[in-house]
């Protein structure tokens, strides 16, 4: 990162692994870092995918895209490897060759990277809903300005939250960036983060944001 920044997220590890995920943290996960990708093609960005359900489902619908999910949880991270490798030999299986893990914090990603993204996805990122704490929230203006220099031309931002004060945060932080927003109504999977909904809102809410 360029400067020291300020955590956006909670712990880095919860409880003790199976053998099989620490086995697949030891020896898979080196595989799917996201080295050396040629950005020739279309690259996707999921920033803190929790346990992967939507990398998974990216996976699926852009089989001709990379898709690059970041998450500095390693519960997580294992819990992807689980779900995207076979239980009888540990081998990725084959519809979810396309993606790739960054086990870290995104901003060093981008930071030191020059991807640029189609698409760039942010679901129900951690609130931190006490004034205290807001300074931890990760959808601030700089960051999303961080984000815009990431996208391809036509690329998108697309954020959802069932957190409505942070999505109204969210959306004044839009406004000190050059961004576009939108607010369509989306059919997007639900994640495990949603279907906690610790929030108690009928549903999330979605915005789409754009260079242009
Ligand atoms: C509330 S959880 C939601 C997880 C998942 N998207 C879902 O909907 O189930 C927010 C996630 O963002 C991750 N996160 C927070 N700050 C991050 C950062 N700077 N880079 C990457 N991931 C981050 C956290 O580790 C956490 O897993």
């Amino acid at each position: 990162m360029e400067k020291q920044e300020i955590r956006t997220f909670g712990r880095r590890h919860g409880k003790k692994l199976s053998a099989r995920k620490q086995l697949l943290l030891d020896t898979v996960l080196p595989v799917f870092l996201p080295k050396n990708i040629k950005n020739t093609g279309n690259l996707i960005l999921e920033i803190g995918f929790g346990n992967g359900e939507h990398v998974r489902d990216l996976a699926i619908r852009s089989p001709e895209s990379v898709i690059i999910g970041a998450e500095p949880f390693m519960n997580g991270v294992a819990a992807l490897l689980s779900a995207i490798t076979s239980e009888s030999d540990n081998q990725i299986l084959p519809e979810y060759k396309n993606i790739r893990i960054w086990p870290d914090d995104v901003r060093k990603l981008l930071h030191d990277s020059n991807y640029t993204f189609s698409e760039i996805w942010v679901l129900h990122p951690d609130p931190w809903p006490k004034a205290r704490h807001e300074k931890r929230r990760l959808l601030n203006a700089d960051f999303l300005k961080l984000l815009s220099e990431h996208l391809d031309k036509d690329g998108q931002i697309i954020i959802g939250t069932d957190h409505w004060e942070y999505f109204d945060w969210i959306t004044a932080e839009v406004k000190k960036t050059s961004l576009y927003a939108s607010f369509p109504p989306l059919s997007v999977i639900h994640t495990r983060y949603q279907n906690k909904n610790m929030a108690e809102t009928d549903a999330p809410k979605y915005m789409i944001l754009t260079n242009q």
